[in-house]
């Protein structure tokens, strides 16, 4: 028995010891258990490529690896038809010239056939498309079902993807950082210059090409002239060729401005001939040296950035000079239609920026090439927590569109908020846009079957970083596989690919895949609920990191990202009867549905309407109660992420299951600084108490401001909701500060919540004594988008299991670092 109980341990601790860093993905090809191995045991023991290119080559690798992987054998390579049964991969073409008897399905342009058939009278597995990025393509598909053990014995499928576009963005500067990203430096760049070490991006490459994306603008859509410069197309050819091997063609954000900025010309008209040529120039000498360069991005005309308007001309004048230039070499050029004006007078209640692209773009559909796409968000607005679909897709029936989408979730939590946005993503593919009578859902438009045009699909913003698990939170990866997913099949549901992303990612056990994917699914309505419910937006503090709450920093400014929401009520009227006539920018029939109250759905009346806080919803609440109810109700699913992950504890290894720990952990507490933020918030403004007496009582804290403080002097916090009472404490002594209480409760265990401040220009250190006793310390070193203490910096330490009497002394050390002064907002006690 005592031999029994060592063997057991020692294989967990086998199975768990390697730590994974998540940089695998959903690629880690682990093995698998004895039982689903024996499924694969007549699996071919060799591998044929028919061909010889350096993708072929990949895929062979990539199938030997991943066999190596998941059973523990080692494939044979072969080349030319097998003498024994073998997998053979190849493209159409040199399979029927191999093998002319050889049945073999229709396949499109990157689609792939998994099939079972005799060549030579040998039954092999064949792995075919019309170009050896299917046939890539078709090799991780395969792998992906060993991965899930799912049945390989009849294989006869073709898998064909649903939109030719299917393109990431990354919003990395020259210099190394990234825009709106959260999981460390750029892959690509450092110091103005390209990495030397491109390993990461090879290893990028192989993430994208294993979920179908076929291409990637690597600079952020503020483009720094400087990538097209001719010392710098040298070193872009360099990430080409780590792209290549895996079927992902590299695009580069232009400036417009450059033919001015960097090519000495006195004008960027994109009507001037002299213009155009020298767009043309720059296309050639990037096409010298990368001859399969995918095209440009371009956002001008936009927050700042310069564009067709300064010479009168419209952006059709500007995409189409672009795509003349890269039409003969088969570029593509993305015209983002995210124009709009951020100095809106927003004293003008006819103002609304939700109208701008539609505006601009629609009065141009037929005059844009054929290889412009226009690029959309997927909303009016900017990736918020919910928006309506963008009218722009239904307004342009003679022009490509790809509708971009965030999974670098900047308004969803940044990665440190488990948001997974399929279900979001998938009511906005299948949201009938009835551009002509029923029947244009927004994936048949992208896909061109609405209004057949050639080009359309899908881009997402993606900001992976040199964080080993690219996005900082290995859960965030499930936006990036159910983007590759949903650009392939937007037939997909989502709760496929979250059984799907968890399989692969956490392994095949029962209890893993139903928890991770309840977590999943339920998380996106989860952080809508105590962010910004009923449609409002994301009530984030829009005017900077765009994470934390500040219900205010959307208000009386230019941006346009206006709630209205003053004393009596809330919300955009939209309405073309008494608004700003967004709503007739949909075709009648929904139009019709948003005009009115009645018909408006609830989770978007504040988008389309202004209505009295007590204003009662279909559900029968009143608005007011409903946001202060969501608010708590979200706040605690998101506390019970913490204790449905802990449940699996042992099943995952240690690494990521504590990587996931942390950031759910955040997450709890954050969404408590939201909940609390935004009910105060209401709560004064509406002056309409909750009905169930929650909001502003918190019976269990203990104000840092109101405790016996040695060098801590109080602060007021801006805006007030975002500290507890409005008021913090900091300290400016460098040899730090302290802040005590008397615990006056009956004996017992409890636990201390520590709402503290932790700013990324600073690392402030802190223990906790309880009667001079250490019980527990910390650096504050979580690197959040935050310089001051507020909504942003808020984070929670609990500290568990104190056994503490009456009377007993709780001390708080704080000691500054930097600009962060070791601040504290409150101590929250809890039984246990
Ligand atoms: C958002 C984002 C910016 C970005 C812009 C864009 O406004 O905050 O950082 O540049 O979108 O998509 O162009």
């Amino acid at each position: 028995m005592k031999k029994l109980l060592w063997t057991i341990c020692v294989l967990t601790i086998a199975a768990f010891s390697h730590a994974e860093t998540g940089q695998e993905a959903w690629l880690r090809y682990a093995p698998l258990k004895s039982i689903a191995r024996a499924n694969y045991d007549s699996l071919p023991a060799s591998v044929v490529t028919l061909g010889d290119s350096a993708l072929l080559d990949n895929a062979r690798d990539e199938m030997i690896r991943g066999v190596r992987g998941m059973l523990g054998r080692t494939l044979r390579t072969e080349r030319g038809l097998p003498q024994e049964t073998a997998i053979i991969l190849a493209t159409t073409a040199s399979l029927k010239s191999a093998a002319p008897a050889l049945a073999i399905p229709q396949i499109g342009k990157d689609g792939f056939w998994l099939g079972r058939a005799s060549v030579r009278g040998m039954r092999c597995i064949l792995i075919a498309s019309p170009d050896e990025r299917g046939v890539l393509y078709g090799v991780f598909a395969f792998l992906s079902k060993i991965a899930r053990e799912q049945e390989i014995a009849i294989l006869n499928e073709v898998q064909q993807p649903d939109a030719p576009i299917r393109w990431v963005d990354q919003w990395d500067n020259l210099n190394g950082t990234i825009e709106r990203g959260y999981a460390g430096p750029s892959i690509f760049f450092e110091n103005d210059n390209v990495r030397t070490d491109l390993s990461r991006v090879s290893q990028y490459g192989r993430l994208l090409a294993s979920i179908g994306i076929n291409g990637c603008t690597i600079n952020n859509v503020n483009a720094n002239p400087r990538v097209i410069q001719d010392d710098f197309l040298p070193q872009l050819k360099r990430v080409a060729d780590a792209f290549r091997p895996w079927g992902v063609r590299l695009a580069v954000s232009v400036d417009l401005s450059s033919p001015q900025k960097i090519g000495g010309l006195k004008t960027f008209d994109p009507a001037d001939p002299q213009v155009s040529e020298w767009w043309q120039r720059r296309v050639e000498e990037i096409y010298r040296l990368i001859p399969d360069f995918g095209g440009f991005t371009v956002k001008a005309d936009s927050e700042g950035r310069l564009g067709p308007s300064s010479y009168g001309r419209t952006p059709a004048d500007a995409a189409n000079m672009l795509a003349r230039a890269l039409k003969p070499h088969g570029g593509i050029l993305f015209y983002r239609a995210f124009v709009y004006d951020h100095n809106l007078d927003w004293r003008n209640p006819k103002n609304d920026r939700a109208r701008a692209a539609y505006d601009i773009f629609h009065p141009l559909d037929g005059k844009f090439d054929e290889n412009v796409v226009i690029q959309t968000k997927h909303g009016p607005i900017d990736f918020q927590a919910r928006e309506p679909v963008s009218p722009v897709f239904g307004g342009l029936q003679k022009t490509s569109t790809a509708v971009e989408l965030p999974v670098m979730q900047e308004y969803t939590g940044q990665q440190r908020h488990l948001c997974f946005l399929m279900p979001y993503w998938k009511k906005i593919l299948d949201f009938d846009l009835q551009a002509n009578g029923p029947g244009t859902p927004v994936k048949d438009i992208l896909a061109g079957r609405s209004f057949h045009t050639p080009t359309g699909g899908y881009v997402a913003v993606v900001n992976v970083g040199m964080d080993a698990n690219w996005l900082g939170h290995p859960m965030g990866m499930a936006n990036l596989y159910g983007f590759g997913r949903l650009a392939w099949n937007p037939n997909l549901r989502a709760n496929t690919i979250a059984d799907e992303w968890t399989r692969l990612t956490f392994g095949t056990e029962p209890r893993i895949v139903q928890t991770v994917s309840a977590m999943l699914l339920s998380s996106w309505e989860v952080y809508e609920s105590y962010t910004g419910p009923l449609g409002a937006q994301t009530l984030t503090d829009i005017l900077g990191s765009h994470f934390g709450p500040n219900v205010e920093a959307s208000e009386r400014n230019g941006w346009g990202q206006w709630h209205r929401a003053d004393e009596k009520g809330i919300g955009m009227d939209r309405t073309v009867a008494t608004g700003t006539g967004y709503v007739g920018q949909y075709s009648a029939p929904v139009a019709k549905m948003y005009e009115t109250l009645q018909t408006t759905p609830d989770n978007l009346v504040l988008f389309f309407h202004h209505v009295p806080y007590t204003y009662r919803l279909h559900s029968g609440k009143t608005v007011i109660q409903h946001i202060y109810d969501v608010h708590y109700e979200g706040t605690e699913k998101a506390q019970n992420y913490v204790n449905q992950w802990k449940s699996l504890e042992g099943l995952i290894d240690g690494q990521r299951y504590r990587q996931v720990l942390d950031r759910l952990e955040f997450q709890a507490g954050h969404a408590r600084v939201w909940r609390d933020a935004i009910c105060n918030y209401f709560q004064k403004m509406s002056g309409i108490p909750d009905a169930r007496n929650r909001v502003g009582r918190y019976p269990d804290r203990i104000e840092a401001e109101g405790m016996r403080l040695q060098g801590y002097k109080p602060v007021n916090i801006v805006p007030w909701e975002n500290a507890s009472g409005g008021r913090a404490i900091e300290c400016a002594l460098p040899e730090g500060c302290t802040a005590a209480f008397r615990f006056e409760r009956p004996a017992g265990w409890y636990g201390l919540d520590i709402e503290y401040y932790d700013q990324n220009n600073g690392e402030s250190r802190f223990r906790v004594l309880v009667n001079d006793q250490l019980v527990d310390e910390w650096a504050a070193d979580n690197h959040l988008t935050a310089r001051k203490p507020g909504g942003d910096s808020s984070s929670r330490r609990r500290v568990k299991g104190l056994a503490l009497r009456p009377g007993d002394e709780i001390r708080i050390e704080g000691i500054p670092d930097g600009e962060e002064h070791a601040g504290l907002d409150f101590v929250s006690i809890r039984p246990q």
